[in-house]
């Protein structure tokens, strides 16, 4: 275990007044962290502040979801002026005006034909909502058989078990298998660095792994397939774009089948990687869309699923007084949620947001691929506004290494992530070159300091 040496004092607490004995802490080291804690009390623009005082670089936009910033005023304004007057109704057989809204704004940006959204609270809710949408599809016009969902391996949905199973990630999966619902089949990943490493923006190798799916349709027989799960980009796995035409060819065994195509946008949406759907960026339209995080720059918690109207449709069945479709959350569509979804739309139209990302984007490339070479890197990727610098793992303790160089990172004044031994970066929208290169020359350094 990697011990750093901080300066603590028996049964004094390491954070003066904070116990940190009852907060279980979500996807993290506990023991760990509490000894060494990376604690934030407040943020700004492009910069979180530490319990103990110091500014830290906000160089993954928090999750990957507050690509605008924190505290952005158009947003706070917003909320605020929601809280004043309608702080929250319920969404079942009721709804608010803001629902309505913010649903006709994410349609007019969707790509073509997606026109209806249906609203969750986290990604993870999205990709088992989407899931249910897929099979109920189906079954609505009466091909119940076709209940298989595809995913694929080092992919992300979250931690709902359907989204658990449909991806891809041994960790989350293998504690949990006798709960992982049957009938879940996955493609192999899109990461060879035999034949990708150093890959700036999408990988020119690879297209041939989507046939892998026409594999599994004789497998299975695409009478009992519903749909293929995929994120654009593998995001949380350490962001492995996808190999050029991988999409289309998809797109293209899933026509041929009947099957639907449903894109996690979870990451890839609204503004990272350039457009509101990644989608409209490798010219492919998925069936249904997940998307969260940067959808209201995490403001409040918020997610959802925007879905061709066909799909949409085939529900809309039945005597018009009963419900249609049997899901949904106490906090689906929250007013405050919708609030803040309707002005991040507006920020991010008014402030040319979209430009500068694909401006940001060849900054970040260029950095980045600058530290080809220091201590055990073997691959650099990138795409948008978002990158990943993967290191050898250190024998017998893979993270490790990760793990030590986010730590120096964050003394020095930069945020970044490290999932396995990819360190992940997805900076703000608004960083500045100067910042960019900052944080690159801060992770050179952190990777020279662990050579
Ligand atoms: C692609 C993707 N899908 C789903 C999720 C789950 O989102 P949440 O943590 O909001 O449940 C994530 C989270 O990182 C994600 O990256």
């Amino acid at each position: 275990m990697n011990d750093l040496v901080m300066p603590q004092v028996a049964n004094e607490p390491v954070v003066p007044g904070l116990n940190m004995d009852y907060f279980w802490m979500p996807f993290t080291h506990n023991r760990h962290f509490k000894k060494h804690p990376r604690l934030y009390v407040a943020a700004k623009g492009n910069y979180l502040t530490t319990y103990d005082g110091r500014q830290v670089y906000d160089g993954t936009s928090g999750l990957f979801c507050c690509g605008l910033g924190h505290q952005h005023p158009k947003i706070v304004e917003a909320v605020k002026s929601q809280l004043d007057t309608l702080d929250y109704c319920a969404p079942f057989q009721f709804a608010n005006d803001k629902a309505f809204q913010a649903a006709e704004r994410i349609a007019a940006i969707a790509p073509a034909g997606m026109n209806r959204v249906f609203f969750c609270c986290s990604g993870s809710e999205a990709a088992d909502t989407a899931i249910k949408m897929a099979i109920g599809y189906h079954r609505a016009r009466g091909e119940a058989s076709r209940i298989r969902i595809i995913g694929r391996e080092r992919g992300y949905h979250g931690v709902g078990l359907g989204g658990t199973a449909a991806g891809g990630m041994t960790n989350n999966r293998k504690a949990f298998a006798p709960l992982m619902p049957t009938g879940i089949d996955h493609l192999p990943h899109t990461h060879d660095p035999k034949h990708m490493a150093y890959s700036r923006g999408m990988p020119k190798w690879g297209v041939h792994l989507a046939d892998e799916l026409e594999r599994l349709v004789t497998l299975h027989d695409a009478s009992t397939i519903a749909a293929v799960l995929v994120e654009p980009m593998a995001g949380s796995f350490g962001m492995l774009p996808p190999p050029v035409g991988y999409l289309t060819r998809l797109r293209e065994i899933c026509d041929k089948h009947g099957i639907l195509l449903i894109f996690d946008e979870v990451i890839t949406g609204f503004g990272r990687l350039g457009h509101h759907f990644s989608a409209a960026r490798f010219g492919v339209t998925p069936d249904l869309a997940t998307f969260a995080k940067g959808v209201n720059n995490a403001t409040i918690p918020m997610a959802g699923v925007v879905v061709k109207q066909s799909v949409h449709d085939a529900f809309m069945t039945g005597p018009e007084y009963a419900a249609e479709f049997f899901h949904g959350y106490t906090y689906s569509a929250h007013p405050l949620a919708m609030a803040a979804a309707i002005a991040t739309l507006d920020v991010i139209k008014e402030e040319g947001v979209l430009e500068r990302v694909r401006e940001l984007e060849k900054v970040l490339e260029g950095a980045v691929h600058a530290l080809k070479g220091e201590p055990n890197v073997i691959d650099i990727r990138n795409l948008g506004a978002a990158a990943a610098v993967e290191v050898g793992s250190i024998s017998g303790s893979p993270g490790l290494r990760g793990m030590n160089i986010v730590d120096e990172c964050f003394r020095n004044g930069i945020g970044i992530r490290w999932n396995g031994d990819s360190i992940m970066m997805a900076p703000p929208f608004f960083s500045t070159p100067d910042e960019v290169a900052r944080m690159i020359e801060t992770l050179g350094a952190a990777l020279r300091a662990n050579a």
